[in-house]
């Protein structure tokens, strides 16, 4: 497999509204970040992925751009961004922009031209169609609820939004799109950025005529079905061409809706479009009847067979992404394992073994390594996120949810779970703000915090620190080829590496009971590479405590 300092590399997520305010606004901010590198150089990760700090109203956080060429007034000015660039170059950290460009924000320059005027040079940047029977032009659901429509009365005509109605979508099909999306992207590149996470990249081709979705019952709009779309690889190779074979960049493509077979081209070994892709498979599995407002939990089963598809089936063709959480997902912990005080550390090291041990990039979002746990909302006015709230309208509107389930649901699962404060210390806003920060502070932030856990060898950060550093040290991490073991198991996710004649058998409890195992043969006599529990020597037949991780090397 052909070597790369992409695969090599570790990735932390930083969520920049929420994870260090320098002037006591409430909201976290590029001196902010500059203030906390020397924690993320300590921690030892290669990379940082940062959420958009463009100019932006924030309908969506940073997500709505209106110009992709400045900084949001209130993360700083660009001098604060060229500053913070260096200061992670200092220290060996590369920066890889949010790329946003499915769509622009509706106060953008681009779309104030084009809704102006029919004929306006920019009409045609985005999707403008005529109403249908005085309703919309086609029945397709935005990702925030609603129609995908909205109708502006200028121009007497409906533009298409797949995400809010801040969010009108670019016409990808239109040469000029792209060479301006291009020019921009080259910009940043000449700035010296290390790379671009393509925001919903696999929806900027529509379908010809955007046609109707499918309708099923109890439905009021259909799935655009604009994943995959017929031009998306043929636009992302001409932005190959055009920007990144330019630069030596890590590129990282959002792909909700990406098969095994997509993903293979996105993200192709022959480097023809992007290094990587994240797939959603592991984070649908516990969808229920109204996607992900249910309180089902993950079958660790299934887990396995998912991930264990993308690991044996990428293997020498593309390359993996390795994440558990992120800003729009819940807090790893809560989710895939157990955030009780009794078993959280345990199992906080467990879940990042699990995933850190696979083969691909892995990406650790800004408090995971702490063992950050889902923030509780205690009623709507505490919450921020757009698509809960309006989820939250729709669904308790409809009907078909009550309002204590959906509340129970946007506890579970909605956005605003992952994105409280960083909880650096245990002083007051859990040290991330002098004034009120935009968004709760999560109330465990006296217990869990990264002043507490930098002092404590036995803490999750510690944890951390040693699955980066030996990712660095041992390449059957980074490139061995992965097989699952005892897939029928409902308690152990037991998988091994294997590169030349190094061996690893990774071991993870899931489950708060005591679980026996028998070791292959071949690992008896093996050394303990890592683990989060202390154990004095080998027994091939052994007892795992409740959320053990065990990994063996020989
Ligand atoms: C991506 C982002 C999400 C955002 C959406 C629209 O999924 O990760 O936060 O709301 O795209 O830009
Ligand atoms: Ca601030």
């Amino acid at each position: 497999m052909e070597k790369k300092w992409w695969k090599e590399a570790v990735v932390y997520q930083i969520y920049p509204r929420s994870f260090m305010d320098s002037n006591g606004d409430g909201i976290g901010d590029l001196q902010g970040i500059i203030s906390r590198l020397d924690y993320l150089k300590e921690l030892g990760v290669d990379v940082v992925w940062l959420s958009p700090v463009y100019q932006s109203p924030n309908d969506d956080n940073g997500y709505d751009i209106s110009d992709y060429q400045a900084i949001m007034e209130e993360f700083g000015t660009m001098e604060d961004f060229d500053r913070m660039l260096q200061g992670m170059h200092e220290r060996g950290i590369k920066l890889v922009m949010d790329l946003v460009v499915n769509h622009t924000s509706d106060e953008h320059p681009w779309f104030v031209e084009s809704r102006s005027s029919k004929d306006n040079p920019y009409r045609d940047y985005y999707f403008w169609r005529e109403g249908k029977d005085g309703k919309e032009p086609n029945n397709w659901a935005s990702c925030f609820s609603g129609s995908a429509w909205k109708y502006d009365k200028t121009t007497d005509m409906y533009f298409l939004h797949l995400f809010s109605a801040k969010q009108p979508d670019l016409n990808w099909d239109n040469p000029r799109v792209r060479q301006d999306v291009f020019s921009m992207m080259n910009w940043w590149c000449e700035k010296g950025i290390d790379g671009f996470r393509m925001d919903v990249i696999s929806m900027i081709s529509k379908k010809p005529g955007l046609p109707d979705g499918q309708m099923f019952p109890g439905m009021v709009y259909a799935n655009p079905g604009c994943i995959n779309g017929p031009h998306v690889h043929e636009y992302l190779q001409e932005m190959n061409r055009e920007v990144l074979s330019r630069y030596d960049l890590m590129t990282v493509g959002e792909c909700a809706g990406v098969t095994i077979e997509e993903a293979k081209k996105y993200a192709s070994a022959d480097g023809k479009e992007l290094n990587m892709v994240f797939q959603f498979e592991h984070v649908e599995l516990d969808e229920g009847k109204f996607g992900k407002w249910t309180d089902r939990r993950v079958d660790l089963k299934e887990l396995k067979q998912t991930m264990s598809k993308w690991q044996t089936q990428l293997e020498g063709r593309a390359w993996n992404s390795l994440f558990f959480g992120n800003h729009d997902q819940p807090r790893s912990l809560s989710r895939f394992g157990c955030d009780a005080p009794e078993y959280r550390v345990d199992c906080a090291k467990m879940l990042a073994t699990c995933l850190h041990m696979m083969q691909g990039t892995p990406y650790i979002y800004q408090g995971e390594e702490l063992g950050m746990t889902n923030c509780p909302f205690d009623s709507l006015d505490e919450v921020r996120d757009i698509e809960s709230l309006n989820a939250f309208k729709e669904l308790t509107g409809m009907g078909v949810i009550t309002e204590a389930d959906m509340m129970r649901y946007i506890n579970l699962r909605g956005r605003d779970t992952s994105r409280t404060p960083m909880q650096w210390d245990g002083s007051r806003n859990a040290g991330f703000t002098a004034g009120t920060p935009w968004i709760k502070v999560n109330p465990n932030y006296t217990q869990i915090n990264a002043e507490a856990e930098m002092a404590d060898r036995d803490s999750v950060f510690h944890y951390y620190k040693k699955l980066i550093s030996l990712r660095k040290r041992e390449k059957v991490i980074v490139y061995g080829s992965y097989r699952l073991l005892e897939p029928d198991s409902e308690s152990l996710y037991v998988y091994t590496r294997t590169l030349g004649d190094e061996k690893l058998l990774v071991i993870c409890n899931f489950t708060e009971n005591e679980t026996a195992y028998e070791m292959p043969e071949e690992f008896a006599g093996g050394m303990v590479l890592i683990g989060n529990c202390r154990r004095e020597g080998l027994e091939k037949e052994i007892s795992l405590a409740p959320y053990e991780a065990l990994v063996i090397k020989v």
